[in-house]
């Protein structure tokens, strides 16, 4: 007779059936992963249906998916928006559009003027908020992934808005999430350092408002860290939408711009060139795209290794550019504006950061529908 006892043998069977479930959980995992791999490799032009539903955006991941037609329907949307909340009766028009849904802010990335120019074009849509922005509060510290965590939201709001660090995460959510029986749109805050869709949304905005409407053949040079700069990575997307555009890649030959970008230039026939001569590039621009140097993304202090003090921009330049020019930034900046550029009429990255609220508020009405009702309002 052994010397187990009935209890000791309960345990056992507990941990027989636990490790089974595991093992079954485990491998089930393998497989959506395997599938996910698999997805992550078509390319994105052909991927595209996966994020639509009824022939508009669904899940709003890329830039690719935004275009020329979107694009000025959008600010058709984002114009009006502005416009008739101005006034009172207008605002609670707005506010009563949506104010039956609720969207979900993860935001676990640094983040001031996406999280709250999301934030604020769901209010004004009347849309309630929830948000996350550091695991070490959620679930995530217990062990829930990710993964998990997007279902989670999913079963209380009916839009989720998501910054995340990991490469192609934002996608991968989506992707999961439409596989569910009860998905939820996704809009892309930022992922990794590949996209940041809705930046390149108000960076053509901004182009828009302040050109009156006249993008095509405009030459826009962009400087800094172009190889980590998922913003100056999703506005280049957006130049196949116009006709004649000519870009100038300035930066320091470290930070260049990636290959896979200059391939979509080429096949598009969008006319580029790349130079590390700061002064002379942003002399022919239309628009001066500035960026910071995305240390974040530095595995060993390379950014300390490169001088970046010949691509900044100061009052000394000022009379050098073009009158008709304007200055971008997708900000947060450190020295590559210096303060003095602010009061110049030419400075347009503190209007850039407010129309990213009303081009978001009109992106998420037309992921839900109610755009129409926006441009009928009188
Ligand atoms: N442009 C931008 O993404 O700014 P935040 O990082 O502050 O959201």
């Amino acid at each position: 007779m052994s010397n187990i006892n009935l209890s000791e043998i309960k345990v056992i069977k507990i941990d027989i059936i636990f490790k089974g479930g595991l093992m079954e959980r485990n491998s089930l995992m393998k497989s959506v992963e395997k599938d996910w791999e698999k997805f992550l490799l078509i390319p994105i032009s052909e991927k595209l249906q996966y994020f639509s539903r009824d022939g508009r955006i669904y899940d709003c991941l890329f830039a690719q998916q935004l275009d020329r037609d979107i694009l000025t329907h959008l600010f058709k949307v984002a114009d009006v928006l502005r416009k008739i909340t101005k006034n009172k009766e207008g605002m609670r028009f707005a506010n009563g559009l949506m104010s039956h849904k609720r969207s979900m802010l993860y935001f676990v990335q640094p983040s001031t003027r996406t999280f709250l120019s999301f934030l604020n074009a769901c209010h004004i849509l009347g849309i309630k908020t929830g948000e996350i922005r550091d695991t070490s509060i959620s679930s995530e510290l217990k062990g829930e992934t990710p993964e998990d965590s997007v279902r989670t939201f999913s079963s209380y709001v009916d839009l989720i808005i998501m910054r995340h660090p990991l490469p192609n995460f934002v996608e991968k959510s989506a992707w999961l999430m439409n596989k569910t029986k009860r998905p939820v749109p996704i809009i892309n805050g930022g992922s990794g350092k590949d996209q940041h869709p809705t930046q390149a949304l108000l960076d053509i905005y901004t182009l828009y408002r302040s050109f009156n409407g006249e993008i095509d053949g405009k030459t826009i040079a962009m400087v800094g860290d172009l190889k980590r700069g998922r913003t100056v990575r999703s506005l280049s997307y957006l130049m196949k939408n116009y006709r004649n555009m000519k870009l100038i890649y300035i930066s320091p030959k470290e930070f260049a711009m990636e290959k896979d970008i200059l391939d979509f230039l080429k096949r598009h026939n969008i006319s580029y060139y790349e130079t590390d001569n700061f002064e002379e590039g942003i002399r022919e621009a239309d628009a001066i795209y500035m960026t910071r140097i995305q240390d974040e993304h530095d595995k060993n202090g390379e950014s300390n290794k490169v001088d970046i003090s010949a691509f900044c921009l100061n009052g000394n330049h000022l009379n050098k550019i073009k009158k008709d020019s304007i200055i971008m930034h997708p900000l947060p900046r450190r020295q590559e504006i210096s303060v003095e550029v602010d009061d110049d009429p030419r400075a347009m990255y503190w209007r850039q950061e407010r129309n990213g609220m009303w081009v978001r508020a009109a992106l998420i009405s037309y992921i839900f529908g109610c755009d129409e009702d926006i441009l009928k309002y009188k």
